[in-house]
C-alpha cells in the first residue's frame, strides 16, 4: 500500500509479528543503519577477543529469567546471544534499536536447538553449533540491502511523514483502530483451525523480549488456538449450517468441538469488524484453505463465505491456487491426526487455498 502511495494499517495479535512489520515499513536513513552495523561489530568482536566478564554479567542481567531460554539455546548460545542482546539494546535512536532486534529476533531459531525444518516446537539435541556473530551480522546485512530497495521505491513524502500515512498496531483482528466506512481493501491470511498454535511462530524473540511469562497464557490470545476458552460459546449464533454438519461430525470429541466453535465465533467476531471498517462495495481478500483432522473435513472457505453471506457481504471472487510444494506446511497421519514427516503422512494439511474477494452491500 505505502509503495502504491496509499494510507496502510496493519494489525497483528503477536509482539514480534507487529515489530518485524513496524521495521520492515518505517524507512530509516541507510547511512545511520551503516554506521550502527559497524559499531555493532567492533563491540562483537572486542567482546569475542576480551576475557572480561563485566559486560557478560551486565548482559545476562537484561534476559529474562524464564527456563525455556535454557530449554531453547544451549549455555554457550546463550551467552553469545545475550552479548549481542546487550549491544542492540544499547543504540539510543529506537527505530535503529528495533530494526537490529528484529535482526536478532530472526536468527534464534537457528541459534538454538529447535529443529530446524520445523514450525512446530520441537527439539533437535543434535543440532550443530551455529557461530552466533556471524548469523547476526550477516541478518543486519541483508536487512539493510532489503531497506535500502524499500525506501527507494517510497514516495519521499512518505519516506518523511511516515507516521502519517502508516498506522500499525499490535492489536486484535477484532478491535481495528479505524473509524466505520474508512477503508476501500482487506488482505488478511487468518489463522486456521486445529492445525497449529500460531504463538509458536515467533516463541523464541518473545521468550527474549519479555513478552512471554506461560506458554499457555500466551497461546490464549490468538484465535485458533486450542487453549482458547469462551465460556458463552454454546449461546452464539455462528451463522453457518456448515459448522453444525462439521461439529455433528466431530460426535465424540468435546474438545475438538469447543475449538472449532470457538475459532469461528472468532472469526465471525473478525468478519463483522471487517464490514464496520469497509467502505460500501468496499472488499476483502480472505487467504484461506480447506483442512482435515482425521479423516474429518473441515470446510473453512466455504463457512467463511456462509458466514460473512450472513452479515452482509456478497462473494465478488474466488481465487483458487495451488500452494507451490516449497511453502507446503507439514503433513498430517490420518490415524491419529498428528503433524509427521511428509513421507510417512497420507493427507495434506491444506495442499490448495482460496483467496475469497468478498465485498460489503
Ligand atoms: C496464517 S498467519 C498469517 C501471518 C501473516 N499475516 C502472513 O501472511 O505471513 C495468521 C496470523 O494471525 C495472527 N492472529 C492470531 N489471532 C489474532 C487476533 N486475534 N488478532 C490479530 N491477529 C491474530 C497470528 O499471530 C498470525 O500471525
Amino acid at each position: 500500500s505505502l509503495i502504491n502511495k496509499r494510507l496502510a494499517c496493519g494489525t497483528d495479535i503477536n509482539e514480534i509479528a507487529y515489530l518485524i512489520s513496524k521495521v520492515k515499513t518505517t524507512p530509516l536513513n541507510i547511512e545511520l543503519l551503516k554506521k550502527e552495523y559497524i559499531l555493532l561489530y567492533d563491540k562483537l568482536k572486542s567482546y569475542r577477543e576480551s576475557a572480561d566478564n563485566n559486560v557478560l554479567m551486565k548482559a545476562m542481567k537484561i534476559v529474562p529469567d524464564n527456563e525455556r531460554i535454557d530449554y531453547w539455546f544451549k549455555p554457550k548460545q546463550k551467552e553469545e546471544l545475550s552479548l549481542i542482546f546487550y549491544s542492540v539494546y544499547e543504540i539510543d535512536n529506537p527505530d535503529v534499536r528495533d530494526f537490529y532486534l528484529v535482526a536478532f529476533a530472526q536468527i534464534l531459531k537457528t541459534a538454538s536447538i529447535w529443529l530446524q525444518k520445523s514450525i512446530k516446537p520441537t527439539r533437535d539435541m543434535k543440532k550443530k553449533e551455529q557461530d552466533t556473530y556471524i548469523l547476526f551480522l550477516n541478518q543486519a546485512k541483508r536487512m539493510i540491502k532489503r531497506h535500502e530497495i524499500y525506501n527507494s521505491m517510497l514516495d519521499k513524502n512518505f519516506i518523511n511523514n511516515i507516521n502519517k500515512y502508516r498506522k500499525i498496531k499490535c492489536s486484535d483482528s477484532r478491535f481495528m483502530p479505524l473509524r466505520d466506512g474508512e477503508t476501500d481493501f482487506i488482505v488478511t491470511s487468518p489463522p486456521y483451525v486445529t492445525s497449529y498454535e500460531y504463538a509458536d511462530l515467533h516463541q523464541l524473540p518473545s521468550l527474549w523480549f519479555g513478552y512471554l511469562n506461560t506458554l499457555t497464557k500466551f497461546r490464549e490470545k490468538f484465535i485458533g488456538s486450542s487453549y482458547k476458552n469462551r465460556c458463552n460459546i454454546d449461546s452464539i449464533d455462528l451463522k453457518s449450517d456448515i459448522i453444525i454438519q462439521t461439529i455433528n461430525n466431530f460426535s465424540n470429541n468435546k474438545k475438538k468441538i469447543r475449538e472449532i466453535k470457538n475459532y469461528y465465533a472468532d472469526m465471525l467476531e473478525s468478519f463483522i469488524e471487517m464490514k464496520r471498517i469497509l467502505k460500501l462495495g468496499g472488499k476483502a481478500a480472505i487467504v484461506i484453505g480447506n483442512t482435515q483432522f482425521k479423516n474429518i473435513d473441515i470446510f473453512n472457505a466455504e463457512i467463511f463465505c456462509e458466514q460473512m453471506v450472513n452479515i452482509g457481504f456478497r462473494i465478488f471472487d474466488i481465487i483458487h491456487r495451488e500452494i507451490p510444494s516449497k511453502m507446503l506446511p507439514s503433513t498430517r497421519d490420518a490415524a491419529t491426526g498428528r503433524f509427521s514427516k511428509a513421507l510417512s503422512a497420507d493427507k495434506l494439511a491444506y495442499p490448495t487455498e482460496y483467496i475469497l474477494i468478498m465485498e460489503k452491500i
